[in-house]
């Protein structure tokens, strides 16, 4: 096993919204079943947002893990927030998180990774930790999917919810961090949701440019599910391999695998894959459903609450989404 310098996780904080709803709501929108739903992705309930908006969720998460770990949020010099639902093009969610917080002045970023953000978010909080005079860093995965889910659309909308979840980060040197980070953007078309179209005074052609992409309804969700679920089963695997390689360890040396929360028969082909016993996920799906970016560490978060994760635990955070993008890292808690 490899020491080096990594991050420390001082704080923990998770937020979501109090609205639940269950396989047999929707059963009452679309054609469906909380049997189908149950056995084909492990989900029985989402939180859905009755009108609050991303950067309040995340601020409320950052004030939560703020909290916990004990610092002044005066003393964070960067906000990395991960989120690909939000509220505005701009400003960035990050800035309306740091107004929420009442810290002005450290630089804040918005990273859209889709469902992998936190997983490139801990990575690059660490770069930054490593070379600038930054001492806290606090990352926000905020995610209202609600807002772009068709909810006539029975194969997506079933499977995702809203939620927030954030840490705050700390350098700490001889400890045992790697991370592996990649994208395939050739598969870009699988799983998308449309900005603006261009629209300007001075256009003289009238037909749309070919951008390669489906064509979604407005701005709401697409995904070839099948697509993405074969990508998964394979991408999640190598990623876990690829960061264990680099700590130089192995699947089953680790405590506890936090895996995106998308669907339960992916988490277990991986779990297969890797030649671990399912009891190393860590798993929430059930209660929140897929929540993108926040996926990750709300899971993390229900992990350390119920004492299924404990401080020194050797955790690996594995997360896949659009992009495509996929990744894995590795930190001692
Ligand atoms: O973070 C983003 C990452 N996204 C994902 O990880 C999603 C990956 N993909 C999946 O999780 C799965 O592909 C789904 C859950 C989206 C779909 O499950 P599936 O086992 O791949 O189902 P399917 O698409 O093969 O559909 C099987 C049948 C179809 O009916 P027919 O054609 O066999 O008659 C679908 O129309 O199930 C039908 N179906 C449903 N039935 C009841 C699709 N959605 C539903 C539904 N309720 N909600």
């Amino acid at each position: 096993m490899e020491k080096t310098t990594g991050v420390k996780i001082l704080g923990v904080g998770r937020y979501v919204p109090e609205l639940v709803a269950t396989n047999d709501d929707y059963a009452k929108i679309v054609e469906t079943s909380d049997e189908w739903i149950t056995q084909r992705t492990g989900i029985k309930t989402r939180h859905i947002s009755d009108g609050e908006p991303t950067y309040y969720l995340g601020a409320m998460s950052a004030k939560e893990a703020i909290e916990n770990a004990g610092i002044a949020a005066e003393d964070i010099g960067l906000i990395l927030v991960t989120t690909c639902t939000p509220d505005y093009f701009t400003p960035s969610t990050a800035c309306l998180i740091q107004r929420e917080l009442g810290v002005v002045g450290c630089p804040a970023i918005d990273l859209n990774c889709a469902c992998s953000g936190f997983v490139y978010a801990v990575d690059m909080a660490r770069r930054y930790l490593l070379c600038d005079d930054i001492k806290y860093v606090l990352v926000v995965a905020a995610e209202e999917l609600s807002k772009f889910v068709d909810y006539s659309d029975r194969s997506t909308c079933i499977l995702f919810g809203d939620a927030a979840a954030a840490v705050v980060l700390e350098k700490s040197e001889d400890t045992l961090f790697s991370s592996f980070l990649a994208a395939d953007g050739s598969g870009a078309g699988y799983l998308a949701s449309r900005a603006m179209l261009t629209i300007n005074p001075f256009r003289q052609t009238d037909s749309e440019f070919d951008m390669q992409m489906p064509e979604p309804n407005k701005h709401y969700l697409l995904q070839d599910g099948k697509e993405v679920y074969k990508f998964a089963t394979k991408a999640m695997p190598y990623a876990v391999e690829k960061a264990c390689e680099a700590a130089g360890i192995e699947p089953d040396d680790l405590d506890a695998i936090i895996p995106h929360q998308a669907n339960i028969r992916i988490i277990e082909t991986a779990a297969k894959h890797l030649h671990v016993p399912i009891d190393k996920m860590v798993l929430n799906i059930a209660d929140y459903g897929n929540t993108s970016s926040a996926s990750i560490p709300n899971a993390f978060y229900d992990g350390i609450e119920s004492g299924r994760i404990k401080h020194g635990d050797k955790v690996c955070f594995v997360g896949f989404g659009g992009g495509l993008t996929y990744g894995a890292c590795i930190v001692e808690y």
